[in-house]
């Protein structure tokens, strides 16, 4: 079985593909650290996140830097949003993604574009979101615990120039794919988002 989550920033994706993968016993792929991978690895190689030649050039990450706690930043996830926007990075990035979906007995991956172009075939779809303030505030307060000096205006901001850049660029755009279930969070705290994920996709399997 495979599922795919898709869905913009600070959405909740991220918890609910991790609680359906603990609940059906799959393994569980957040590509966006594979794009927040090749951000950071362009800015620490002194590269410019908007040329494509560089973020191509960054594709060729080593594996460990998956494992890299500054691929949680703020600074990686803007460096992600834009090399994720140049088609030989995404083209670069497909077949691991693919691989990771073909695995035996399935796997749970979260983006944006998986229901729409990693695994179009996938069982269950669901499209999570909630509104920009609600996300925000999620993400101001995750930062905050984090320790980091940071204003909640700047959070909304980042957060809505992000949501711009991945739904408006050419190529595989954050966009609900025709057959996935839309799924809003704004109301749900992290318990009611994961039983009601659970529930969509026991009826669409
Ligand atoms: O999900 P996360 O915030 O970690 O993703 C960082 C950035 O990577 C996103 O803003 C998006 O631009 C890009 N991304 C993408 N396609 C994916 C996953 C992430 O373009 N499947």
């Amino acid at each position: 079985m495979i599922i795919a989550v898709d869905g913009p920033a600070a959405s909740g994706k991220g918890t609910i593909a991790r609680a359906l993968a603990k609940h059906y016993g799959l393994p569980h792929l957040d590509t966006g650290l594979l794009y927040r991978a090749v951000g950071i690895a362009v800015l620490r190689a002194g590269g410019d996140p908007a040329d494509e030649g560089d973020a191509f050039h960054a594709c060729a990450f080593d594996d460990a830097l998956l494992t890299d706690p500054g691929l949680k930043s703020e600074a990686a996830g803007r460096a992600a949003s834009i090399v994720s926007a140049h088609p030989s990075v995404r083209a670069s990035l497909l077949e691991r993604q693919r691989d990771f979906a073909r695995q035996k007995g399935g796997a749970v991956l979260d983006g944006r574009d998986i229901g729409t172009v990693i695994a179009p075939e996938a069982d269950a779809k669901l499209f999570v979101t909630a509104s920009p303030d609600v996300r925000a505030r999620r993400r101001f307060d995750e930062l905050q615990r984090m320790g980091l000096a940071v204003t909640y205006e700047h959070v909304l901001g980042d957060i809505r120039a992000r949501d711009e850049r991945d739904s408006g660029r050419g190529i595989a755009p954050l966009k609900q794919a025709d057959d996935a279930v839309l799924l809003d969070t704004s109301a749900l705290n992290v318990e009611g988002a994961v039983a009601t994920a659970i529930g969509l996709v026991e009826q669409r399997r």
